[in-house]
C-alpha cells in the first residue's frame, strides 16, 4: 500500500484543525471562559514581571541552600563512615579537644557573609518590584478584600465586579507593555492577594492601601488565592485573573457598561419582584436599580462570570439554584444566609439572576 496520506486522511486533518479553531471562532465570550486555563499557579513558570523578578531571586536562594545542604550531607555522611565502632576498636577515649578558634570563626563568619548575601539580594528585589515606576497607560484596580470574596473596581472606567479580574494583555517588551496597577484594601480582616505566576503575595489590610502591580504576557486565565488565614472560608477565597488581548478587554469593558435588559418572562419579572423585596437588596448591588448594598458581591453582570462564590463552584444554572437556595450548602459559614426561599421563588430568582447580564 501506497504511504502518505490518503484523501479521507487529509480530509480528517482539516476536519481536525477547523474543530481545534472553533472555540476560538464561534465560542469566544468576554467571560474568558473558553482561554487556556492555569490552573496549576506554578511559581516556577512566572508569566508577569514581578513574578519573573521574585522567581529569579528565588532560584538564587534555592541554589544556595541546595550548595549548604550538599556540602553539610557530605560532611556529615564522610564523618559517620570514616569515624564508626571497628572492629578493633578497644573503648578507650580519644584524644579529647576543647575549642578552635579558627574552626569557631569560619562557622561563625560564613553563615553570617551568606545571610547578609541573601538579605541583599532579596530586599534589592523587593525595592525594585515596589519602587517600579508604571506607565502613563497603566489600568488602574482597585480591590477590597472580603470574608471570603474579592471586590473589583475600575475607578477610571467606572465598572465594578467581583472575583474575577479582566486585564489587558502586557507585554515583556516596555514600550509595548500594558501593566496593570492594583491598590489593595480590605473590607473587614487581613487577606492577601496571590497569583503565583503574576505576582508575589500582597496584604491587603484594614484601613490601609498597599499596592501591587501585574504585567502579565500572554492570555489566559490565571488562578490566585487568598494567602493569609481571614478565617473559616480562607481556603475559597479564591481569584482568577482574566487576561484578554487589548480588544478583547475593551469588549469586555464595553459589556460591563451596557445597560442590563429589562426581565421579560413572567417568571423572570415575579423573580425581579421578588429579589427587590426580600432582604437580597441589604447586601447586594445592581447598577441602575434600588439594589445598592454593599456587603456582598455586585451582581449588575453576575452571568458573565465563570464562577460563583469568588470560585467555589462553577457558574451554571444547577449551582446558581444551589446557591440561592442555601449557599450555606456550598460554601459553609459564608456570610450569605439560608433565606429559606420556597422552590418556586428560588427558580423564579434564578430566573432575574440569569437576566443580569
Ligand atoms: Cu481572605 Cu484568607
Amino acid at each position: 500500500m501506497r504511504l502518505g496520506m490518503t484523501h479521507f486522511g487529509r480530509w480528517m486533518a482539516w476536519a481536525a484543525a477547523v474543530a481545534w479553531l472553533m472555540p476560538i471562532s464561534l465560542f469566544a465570550n468576554v467571560s474568558g471562559s473558553d482561554y487556556p486555563m492555569r490552573r496549576i499557579a506554578d511559581i516556577f513558570a512566572p508569566l508577569s514581571r514581578p513574578a519573573e523578578m521574585i522567581h529569579d531571586v528565588a532560584m538564587v536562594v534555592i541554589w544556595i541552600t541546595i550548595g549548604i545542604f550538599v556540602v553539610v550531607t557530605s560532611l556529615l555522611i564522610f564523618i559517620v563512615i570514616r569515624f564508626r565502632k571497628k572492629a578493633d576498636d578497644d573503648g578507650s577515649e580519644p584524644a579529647q579537644i576543647y575549642g578552635s578558634t579558627n574552626i569557631e570563626l569560619a562557622w561563625t563568619v560564613i553563615p553570617i557573609l551568606i545571610t547578609v548575601v541573601l538579605i541583599l539580594v532579596t530586599s534589592r528585589t523587593i525595592g525594585e518590584i515596589q519602587n517600579h515606576k508604571l506607565p502613563e497607560n497603566a489600568l488602574q484596580v482597585r480591590l477590597v478584600g472580603h470574608q471570603w470574596w474579592w471586590e473589583i473596581h475600575y475607578p477610571e472606567l467606572g465598572v465594578v465586579t467581583a472575583n474575577e479580574l479582566h486585564v489587558p494583555v502586557s507585554d515583556r517588551d516596555p514600550s509595548r507593555s500594558r501593566p496593570t496597577r492594583i491598590e489593595l484594601q480590605s473590607a473587614d480582616v487581613i487577606h492577601s492577594f496571590w497569583v503565583p505566576q503574576l505576582a508575589g503575595k500582597t496584604d491587603l489590610v484594614p484601613n490601609r492601601t498597599n499596592e501591587t502591580w501585574i504585567d502579565p504576557y500572554e492570555q489566559g486565565v490565571y488562578f490566585g488565592n487568598c494567602a493569609e488565614y481571614c478565617g473559616t472560608q480562607h481556603a475559597n477565597m479564591l481569584l482568577r485573573v482574566i487576561v484578554h488581548s487589548p480588544e478583547e478587554f475593551e469588549k469586555w469593558v464595553a459589556a460591563q457598561k451596557a445597560p442590563v435588559p429589562a426581565p421579560v418572562t413572567a417568571e423572570e419579572t415575579k423573580g425581579e419582584q421578588l429579589f427587590y423585596s426580600t432582604s437580597c437588596i441589604s447586601c447586594h448591588s445592581v447598577d441602575g436599580t434600588v439594589a445598592q448594598g454593599v456587603f456582598g458581591p455586585d451582581l449588575t453582570k453576575l452571568m458573565t462570570r465563570q464562577t460563583i462564590g469568588a470560585g467555589v463552584a462553577p457558574l451554571d444554572d444547577k449551582n446558581l439554584w444551589a446557591w440561592v437556595k442555601d449557599p450555606q450548602q456550598i460554601k459553609v459559614g459564608c456570610l450569605m444566609p439560608d433565606m429559606q426561599l420556597l422552590d418556586p421563588e428560588v427558580t423564579a430568582i434564578v430566573a432575574y439572576l440569569k437576566t443580569l447580564k
